[in-house]
């Protein structure tokens, strides 16, 4: 997973996930632990875990989440004896792709990382302190979700099981290096930390489908568009993490793709209105999350010499095609009425933070709220309203996205 995902769920209820560990990435002594929210400064003597600053953990709509699901329910989808559509012969060739492991030596550091790290100072060195820090719950997210995944289909379908375990490898390692790219600057998430103490979303595993399927393709086109950005203009290149990026999005399109024959062998989440719009309402929620957030942080994507609202356009827009292949309808983002409503709940998000950021006693802000939320709500309603695109295929074959790996 590269994406953050999902400012709105279906259905929400918290589990914990016990009994996983993290990638072996953890936080060592010379490091001041970061729980969620770091910001960049000297290393200081590490306290012990349980009486660190737990208070750090910014818990809000827009921040990474974990996910879990109903694995029972997994367990029947995958069942080959009860699902018929299931064709085993296409996810034997993916665990195939998987097991050649194109990224097994690509995730190799250099000085060049602590040399840039030293050099960066002032509000970008904060700012991109946050992404890695961001970028990294987000890679273990996906780690946790399909690393049980793989643990709990390993007897109902083991090659489904084991496509599971090998995505966990590739984020394990996406986690670890971003992990230790916030080492170059003395901080390190405390990924066993996050494991226990971060709540976790459920969703049915209809919606994980869709949900990940997403956040893998938006991850996809996000590390390719900054990767091709940097390549072109080297003068905005703060850090040599972004020069790994090409081979690493062909990790999370490798995901995707994936979770597009996992949808393909389950045509129930495909076929019918319902699924439409669940596939509206989700690239809804994929894609506003991503607007507001990276519009909190114009800051990183122009440091790196970005348009923050050009570049996510453009992701939203290639996310939106590549998803037009497989879900049966998607939004019309392409209409200048979608950005147009993106830039307006921009704007009322910004109001919400200002309202936050005062000094009003609680019911004061809660009642300066509620226009503004009343306000992003309609906004959302008439995003998801807007005459969507018919998209999907019966002929999924003709419409498999042709990679470059
Ligand atoms: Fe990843
Ligand atoms: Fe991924």
């Amino acid at each position: 997973m590269a994406a953050e995902m999902a400012l709105l769920k279906p259905i929400s209820k918290f589990a914990s996930t016990p009994g996983l560990a993290g990638p072996g990435a953890p936080s060592r002594p010379r490091f001041a632990a970061v729980r969620m929210s770091a910001t960049a400064q000297p290393a200081a003597p590490k306290k012990p875990a349980k009486k660190a600053n737990k208070q750090a953990i910014k818990e809000t709509l827009l921040a990474p989440r974990f996910y879990t699901t109903d694995f029972d329910e997994m367990e029947q989808l995958f069942n080959t004896e009860i699902n018929k559509n299931l064709n085993q012969d296409e996810f034997v060739a993916l665990l195939q792709e998987f097991k050649t492991d194109y990224n097994q030596t690509h995730f190799v550091r250099n000085k060049e990382f602590k040399e840039a790290a030293d050099k960066m100072q002032g509000p970008l060195r904060q700012i991109f302190v946050e992404f890695l820090e961001r970028s990294c719950t987000a890679e273990f997210s996906g780690f946790l979700l399909y690393k049980e995944l793989g643990r709990r289909l390993k007897k109902t379908n083991p090659v489904v099981a084991e496509i599971f375990s090998l995505m966990s490898r590739d984020e394990a390692r996406h986690a670890g290096f971003l992990n230790k790219g916030l080492s170059d600057f003395n901080l390190a998430l405390d990924l066993g930390f996050l494991t226990k103490a971060r709540k976790y979303t459920f969703f049915k595993p209809k919606f994980i489908f869709y949900a990940t399927y997403l956040s893998e393709k938006i991850g996809y086109w996000r590390y390719i568009t900054i990767y091709r950005h940097l390549k072109e203009n080297p003068e905005y290149q703060p850090y040599p993490i972004f020069k790994y990026f090409e081979n690493w999005c062909q990790d999370e399109n490798r995901h995707g793709d994936f979770f597009s024959a996992l949808m393909k062998a389950q045509p129930q989440f495909l076929n019918d209105w319902k699924a439409k719009l669940w596939s509206r309402f989700f690239c809804l929620s994929v894609y506003v999350t991503m607007y507001l957030n990276d519009c909190q942080r114009t800051a990183f994507y122009e440091g790196i010499g970005l348009n923050t609202k050009e570049f996510d356009m453009h992701v939203i827009i290639e996310t939106n095609r590549t998803t037009a292949r497989i879900f049966p309808a998607v939004l019309d983002v392409e209409n200048p009425e979608f950005k147009r409503k993106l830039d307006r709940m921009v704007e009322i998000n910004t109001k919400l933070i200002a309202v936050g950021e005062t000094e009003d006693i609680p019911l004061v802000k809660n009642l300066k709220r509620i226009p503004l939320i009343a306000a992003l709500a309609s906004e959302l309603l008439a995003a998801y309203l807007m005459p969507p695109i018919e998209s999907g295929s019966v002929d999924f074959a003709e419409f498999e996205p042709r990679l470059v790996y």
